[in-house]
């Protein structure tokens, strides 16, 4: 680990000097996890490619795997019929151009979604033949203006479609395409008689992927419904950790632990005992100081490598928006800065894997820090 840290640390010095470029990567062997098997850490497409194209769409995912990406990464919501389909959430306002339709114009509603008022269209509202009219629409238009060349081209794809492109990518490639799906909201889809885990064990099923051994992780930032699963799924599990507040499903049932309890050495336990690996904000592994800039690593990776569970980090972006201060290019927020200095930091600091809306710029980096990969 120490010789790690350090070609982390110089090669971090060394990519201060280096522009973030769109580059196609190679094709990658089977990427293991790190942790106990000596294997460098994964790539996983958060959104498919999201720096590039418009999050959670076909092409999104595509591009990510041809862009070097271990995974590819849905989130999982439900429409009005029951069909799993991927989206960040179930408002889809803005991601969609459903506001250009005047036909669903009623279908607008005020909900509470997790305890927040949220108002939007809605995909419970929606049978699938209703989705699929929509067309996708990039989320933050004002950072990623380039982007927005693809609004309008592309449809909400259902699970099982990016499953589809699994298998066909992993043919055409000569390598495996994983996917590692999020349910969304599993409390609030349960409540609405839309419960997401029973389409997702099924789909797994039904496409042979739910086996060990299947390059499958599955991610939640609830708790209950991952230990649910954990009795019916053969594949790796990631508890998703946020860097404030609390797992909907305890708030829901008034259980007072918080995020900040389950990262700890004791929560990191409870989780190995339902849980393969931990999926936090990059924040919860390295903190920013008090300026902004990136500061030093918290004891999480140790404490959870200490509990059996890999580390998978989230997000890694491009923009001088969502970089430390110290690794931004300029002041102006969707500039790309040095997201090579920040990978750099964080694959010293032990992680198993990162999800990256810029897979090509994680797998490069990965091979300057894992160079006989
Ligand atoms: O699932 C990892 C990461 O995607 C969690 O954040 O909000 O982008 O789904 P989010
Ligand atoms: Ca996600």
């Amino acid at each position: 680990m120490q010789a790690t840290r350090t070609i982390g640390v110089a090669l971090s010095a060394l990519a201060l000097l280096g522009v973030a470029t769109l580059s196609t990567a190679s094709a990658t062997p089977d990427a293991g996890d790190r942790h106990g098997t000596g294997a460098a850490p994964l790539v996983i497409g958060h959104r498919g490619a999201s720096g590039y194209r418009p999050e959670h769409t076909l092409a999104s995912y595509e591009l990510a795997a041809r862009l070097g990406a271990d995974y590819i990464e849905p989130d999982l919501v439900s429409t009005k019929d029951g069909v799993l389909v991927a989206r960040h959430e179930p408002e889809i306002g803005g991601t969609t151009d459903v506001a250009k339709h005047p036909e669903f114009a009623a279908r607008k509603a005020t909900k509470v979604l997790d305890g927040v008022t949220v108002t939007g269209w809605w995909t419970e509202d929606f049978t699938l033949a209703e989705l699929k009219t929509l067309r996708a629409v990039e989320r933050i238009p004002d950072l990623r203006q380039r982007n927005t060349i693809y609004n309008g081209r592309y449809e909400v794809p259902t699970f099982q479609e990016v499953i589809d492109l699994s298998k066909r990518l992993s043919r055409e490639l000569g390598r495996e395409i994983g996917i590692y799906p999020e349910t969304k909201h599993p409390t609030y889809f349960r409540k609405l008689g839309l419960e997401l885990e029973p389409k997702l064990v099924a789909t797994l099923e039904r496409n042979g992927l739910n086996r060990r051994g299947a390059k499958v992780f599955v991610q939640s930032f609830e708790v209950s419904n991952l230990q649910s699963l954990s009795r019916k799924l053969r594949v790796p599990l990631v508890q998703l950790t946020s860097a404030s507040g609390a797992p909907y499903d305890f708030i829901d049932r008034g259980d007072k632990r918080t995020y900040a309890d389950i990262v700890s050495a004791a929560g990191l336990r409870e989780v190995a005992k339902y849980a393969a690996g931990l999926g936090p904000d990059k924040n919860q592994v390295i903190p920013r100081d008090a300026a902004g800039n990136l500061g030093t690593p918290t004891a999480l990776v140790k404490d959870a490598h200490a509990a059996g569970l890999k580390v998978h980090p989230y997000t890694f972006r491009a923009e001088n928006n969502f970089l430390p201060l110290n690794f931004r290019s300029s002041a102006v927020p969707s500039e790309y800065g040095n997201l090579f200095g920040e990978l750099a930091a964080y694959w010293a600091a032990g992680v198993d894997g990162v999800f990256s809306d810029n897979s090509d710029i994680a797998v490069a980096s990965r091979a300057e820090t894992f160079p006989r990969r």
